[in-house]
């Protein structure tokens, strides 16, 4: 992994504040084989996963599956995955439903707390669905990933005896991309997560210890003062479209973690080149307030070259037997540098290839510089006491109105 600063700030080299990594969870042999053997038996029996999870129980999910999925024929995927839970349409789940007539169907619901509103909810609805569906084979079909010991979630799986696998509870919900649940919904898509976990490995081995300069730290020491000097945003950029779900994840570890005590950049995401015919006016010359990280793959898979013509009719002959990507990849560089012209400093991300291992490394990566950050602005990373308001503020204002429409 490279990375490379074009910002004309002065990176600081050294760090004595390395936070406690035990936050991260390495994952058993046994767990490893028990994820694998339950994707296989999905593989086998089911055209969709339905994964039922809100935040950080779905998005690192997706991130990967999204990057290392076909864009279009997914035909070679083992199984589809599809989310609920994280949202309240009732559209949806009705459209959902119909949806899954006719195609086989597994359930993984995934919630450490066990009682986040959205999607118990939605496993409300579903539950009900795959007895009717299904009948006392449903339970086979319904895998639950959770706390250990705690939650209504875990009291529901005990009695109902589905199978069940364990959020460690030291790892919240945003940094639980490398646990159950996570790999399971990966692993039933046909992707390598031991090379996914080996990319992780690296990363961490990379990061640890009296590294005073490694990657993840200068990362967070740039953003950190970037921030002091009035950038209060950070724009996390790509090229690559099957990135845009990865951007996702990236907001939510860094919201979630830093966004606290009034403090913290405020992460935002951007896809190239689609943004830049639309909010790449803003980021050229609006307001000054943002820097920018572009993450770039060098080698992504199935180029396409471009082809000479005789007549040149549309003038791109001078483009000719270059390949798409190269193209992309120079696209980048004049994008950085026409932001870096107008005033937006840019962070280089580089990765050598686009798959399981290096996306493994890069969401690695990003935690340990998330929790570095933090640590800089003096926040807790690892909880969210401002997304708990929100859970029992409704709760409440829906418990109210029960009642009223009980009287
Ligand atoms: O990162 C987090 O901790 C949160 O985004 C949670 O994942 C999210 O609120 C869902 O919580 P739970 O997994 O308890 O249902």
């Amino acid at each position: 992994m490279m990375l490379t600063f074009n910002s004309p700030i002065q990176i600081i080299n050294s760090c004595n504040q390395i936070p406690d990594m035990s936050h991260y969870h390495e994952i058993s042999f046994n767990e490893l084989l028990k994820i694998n053997l339950v994707a296989e038996e999905i593989k086998n029996n089911a055209q969709i996963l339905l994964v039922i999870g809100v935040g950080g129980s779905f998005l690192g999910s997706r991130a990967v599956i999204d990057a290392l999925s076909p864009y279009f024929d997914q035909s070679d995927l083992g199984v589809k995955v599809i989310y609920a839970g994280q949202n309240m349409s009732g559209a949806y789940l009705n459209q959902l439903l119909a949806y899954l007539h006719n195609k086989e169907v597994y359930v993984n619901v995934i919630s450490k707390s066990g009682s986040t509103m959205e999607p118990a909810l939605a496993f409300r609805l579903i539950k009900k669905y795959m007895e009717k569906r299904y009948g006392a084979f449903s339970k086979n079909r319904i895998i639950i990933t959770t706390d250990a010991t705690n939650g209504i979630l875990k009291q529901v799986a005990d009695i109902e005896g589905y199978r069940q696998f364990v959020i460690p509870s030291n790892i919240g919900g945003r940094y639980s991309v490398f646990t159950p649940a996570g790999l399971l919904p990966i692993a039933v898509t046909g992707v390598d997560i031991e090379e996914f976990l080996n990319g992780a490995k690296q990363a961490d081995t990379d990061t640890n210890g009296d590294t005073s300069n490694h990657a993840a730290q200068q990362y967070a020491f740039t953003r950190y003062e970037l921030y002091k000097q009035g950038y209060s945003v950070e724009l996390l950029a790509s090229f690559e479209p099957r990135l845009s779900n990865l951007h996702e994840w990236w907001k939510q570890l860094f919201g979630e973690s830093e966004g606290k005590e009034y403090k913290g950049l405020y992460p935002s995401t951007v896809n190239y080149s689609t943004d830049l015919h639309a909010i790449g006016q803003f980021i050229q010359e609006g307001s000054r307030i943002m820097f920018e990280t572009l993450i770039h793959f060098e080698e992504v898979e199935a180029d396409m070259e471009i082809p000479f013509t005789i007549d040149d009719i549309d003038g791109l002959n001078y483009l000719g037997g270059r390949s798409m990507n190269s193209i992309n990849a120079i696209s980048k560089d004049g994008v950085a540098l026409a932001h870096e012209e107008g005033g937006v400093p840019v962070v280089k991300i580089v990765m050598p290839k686009l798959d399981a291992y290096h996306v493994g490394y890069l969401m690695f990566f990003f935690m340990k510089a998330c929790v570095i950050s933090a640590s800089l602005l003096e926040v807790n990373p690892f909880d969210q006491p401002g997304v708990e308001a929100y859970k029992r503020k409704m709760v409440e204002l829906l418990k109210n109105e029960a009642v009223l429409v009980k009287e």
